[in-house]
């Protein structure tokens, strides 16, 4: 595994700066000014509830959704304003993998044309054997067999089709990964498998990775700093063990614990018991009020404030940052 380490990653210039990130869906917000920074060969884990608004962020930052505010800068450039042709060049180094790993393959291309489409649009002067070569190893390195080229995609298993879209995000060697919840419809025995797979293509490119999931287990397992999303925002960014060890907003408590541990400020057990452990499992989220903090209806912990006033994502120690207006109360 790659094991930059999050402090030695905050010295050096971002990869990927987001800042004030916003998209509507039709007048109703599916992302309020997402802000984070994402360093070279590092792994961030985007963790939220179905309809957090995860894909949505991943769609925003590689244009495949209009964001309606805020700015990704790409090693210093603007991704939002760029012109198409420019947008095209530097997507070059910035691939995604879905979660539906036999949508994502055009059925009609056999999977050595697939892996070798991003080859054709950014590196022409190739031939078709030397493409051919190329494809031939990536598909070793996926750990599929270099024969396998001539096949389509319903003749290979869920997690077979995973690989192939790995290997063609990953024939380029970009410098960013996105996985939006590459493993989440596969079999659990598959699941390691991948994630491993992902873990050594890191380690021998130095790819970053942005990995989407909401299996908290994975995302622990391969990230060095996550962030917590909930209705369209981050409500906590920290180091990989510190988020672990001690979570603090309450929401990143709830999805941590079926119990949240206890605090050292009264409280209304039955507003306590509005933090459920159902909260764990990927469920719809419900409707948030409009208005102050989101998370109001479903925290055990809300004041008066909480229904005014919008929480700001606060820095409240080195690397950790949360989004809730009694933060620093909850630190242990
Ligand atoms: N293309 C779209 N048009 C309208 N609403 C959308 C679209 N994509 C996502 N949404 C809405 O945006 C919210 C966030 O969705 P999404 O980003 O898919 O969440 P997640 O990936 O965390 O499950 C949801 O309420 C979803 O219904
Ligand atoms: S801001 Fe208030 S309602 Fe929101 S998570 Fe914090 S205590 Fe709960
Ligand atoms: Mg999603």
């Amino acid at each position: 595994m790659n094991v930059l380490a999050a402090t030695d990653a905050g010295s050096s210039e971002p990869l990927l700066r987001i800042s004030d990130l916003k998209v509507d869906f039709g007048g109703r917000a599916a992302l309020h000014d997402v802000t984070f920074d994402l360093f070279a060969g590092e792994t961030l884990g985007l963790v939220g509830e179905s309809g957090s608004g995860k894909s949505t962020l991943a769609r925003a930052i590689l244009r495949l959704v209009r964001a309606s505010g805020g700015s990704v800068l790409w090693s210093g450039r603007e991704l939002l304003s760029c012109d198409s042709r420019a947008l095209r060049e530097l997507r070059r180094d910035l691939q995604i993998v879905f979660q539906d790993p036999l949508a994502s393959l055009d059925p009609r291309m056999t999977v050595g044309e697939s892996i070798a489409e991003p080859l054709r649009i950014f590196e022409s002067r190739l031939t078709a054997a030397a493409r051919g070569v190329r494809v031939g190893e990536m598909l070793l390195r996926v750990g599929l067999a270099a024969d396998m080229m001539g096949r389509y995609p319903h003749e290979f298993s869920g997690g077979q089709c995973q690989r192939i879209g790995i290997a063609r995000a990953m024939i380029l060697r970009p410098r960013l990964l996105i996985c939006d919840e590459p493993v989440s419809s596969l079999d659990v025995s598959i699941q390691g498998q991948i994630v491993n797979l992902l873990l050594d293509l890191q380690r021998d490119d130095g790819t970053a990775m942005l990995f989407i999931s909401h299996n908290l287990a994975v995302v622990r397992h391969l990230s060095h700093r996550i962030l917590v999303m909930y209705s369209g925002t981050l409500v906590e960014i920290a180091a990989r063990d510190a988020l672990f060890a001690a979570p603090v907003h309450p929401y990143t408590r709830a999805l941590l614990a079926a119990v949240p541990p206890p605090l050292p400020v009264e409280r209304d057990p039955a507003q306590a018991a509005a933090i459920r452990p159902s909260l764990v499992a990927e469920s719809p989220a419900m409707t948030p009020p409009t208005g102050g903090c989101a998370f109001r209806n479903r925290c055990g912990y809300a004041l008066a404030v909480c229904a005014t006033h919008v929480p700001m994502l606060e820095e409240i120690a080195a690397g950790h940052q949360v989004a809730c207006h009694r933060a620093r109360e909850f630190l242990t």
